[in-house]
């Protein structure tokens, strides 16, 4: 069976980690490779963390790093919004040490293996032009590699066969009342990605908190007893608890989403997704209050004065998830053969 050609971009942190593990122990996926980009944390530890969970699942050879940009294309160039890119209240947790929902390392072992030579960006526009156009792009942090590999070199855009997006919000933000994270990072780079005409699917935050994990989902993959399966435990069970920080639903009922690893999954089980939608969206770069607010154009007209430009994922089925989470760590120790 022919496996699926995908590529990370991430900014692993914790979620993100959880979904480079689904991302390389799949069967179904062939991981060509990992970029990093600044985000939940710099991208210098986003790369080291990144390195870390692919010694952990044992793809070390396999699956190459590629450290990206560690700056926001224009957002930060506000003396105003340096300062205030950190530390960020966000629902993923405050930056008051123990409670973080990321923090700078994850917990594991530090890498004994290297980021590549070639920059994400480099490796991208090279990778998707040799490319017969059947590879998906998952981007899970702040779009920047993506956004300025398109304008690096445009070529890369008919050869992307489709992006599969962890970010933006509509009924749901997490990093003021109109942005979600990811976006608000970057807001420049989700635009110049909407503009380019890429076939995008948004996995917004509206879904990913219907895909909440629970201490009983962490409990069970515990037991499967593998390194990634301890792993992707513990980040449960920590997200659980830097989320319930400031999120009331988390603490009243110890969940928390796992956002990014619901993108991946939404490509072997596009059922995951729920009421996926196509529609306008554009994001807002006026700087003002909703400076990275995705907009959806909800108005019922007739047809579109321009064409949608993202299928939108309005809600998510917890259930197809976490099974297919248990599903792939328990298939992996099988082909351990533990
Ligand atoms: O808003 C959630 C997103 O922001 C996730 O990708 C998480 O990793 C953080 O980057
Ligand atoms: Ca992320």
């Amino acid at each position: 069976m022919e496996k699926i050609k995908i590529i990370m971009d991430v900014d692993t942190g914790s979620d993100d980690a959880i979904a480079l593990v689904m991302a390389m122990l799949e069967e179904k996926f062939d991981c060509l490779g990992i970029c990093a980009v600044n985000g939940n944390v710099e991208v210098k530890l986003t790369t080291d963390n990144s390195l870390r969970v692919v010694e952990c699942c044992d793809k070390q050879g396999v699956v190459p790093v590629f450290k990206g940009c560690d700056l926001p294309i224009a957002s930060t160039l506000m003396p105003w919004t340096a300062q205030s890119l950190r530390p960020f209240p966000t629902r993923e947790g405050t930056r008051e040490g123990k409670t973080v929902v990321h923090g700078d390392h994850l917990p594991l072992p530090e890498p004994t293996i290297k980021e590549e030579k070639d920059s994400a960006v480099v490796w991208l526009i090279n990778t998707l032009l040799e490319s017969d156009g059947d590879i998906i792009l998952v981007p899970v942090g702040p779009l920047t590699n993506v956004a300025v590999a398109m304008r690096a070199d445009p070529r890369i855009i008919p050869k992307i066969k489709r992006i599969v997006y962890m970010g933006g919000g509509d009924r749901v933000n997490n990093t003021s009342a109109a942005s979600e994270f990811n976006v608000w990072a970057d807001p420049e780079a989700l635009e110049i990605v909407l503009q380019s005409g890429v076939d995008f699917t948004m996995v917004p935050l509206d879904a990913t908190h219907e895909a909440y994990m629970n201490l009983a989902d962490a409990a069970e993959i515990r037991e499967i007893g593998t390194k990634p399966a301890k792993l992707v435990a513990d980040l449960i069970e920590s997200r659980i608890r830097g989320y319930s920080v400031n999120d009331k639903d988390s603490a009243d009922n110890a969940l928390a989403p796992i956002h990014d690893a619901l993108a991946v999954c939404s490509i072997i089980h596009p059922e995951c997704l729920v009421d996926v939608v196509d529609v306008i969206c554009h994001c807002d770069i006026s700087r003002g209050f909703a400076y990275g607010e995705t907009i959806i154009d909800w108005r019922h007209r007739v047809k579109f004065d321009e064409p949608a430009n993202i299928h939108f994922a309005k809600h998510a089925d917890r259930n197809v998830f976490t099974a297919w989470v248990k599903e792939v760590l328990k298939k992996d120790k099988e082909r351990r053969g533990l």
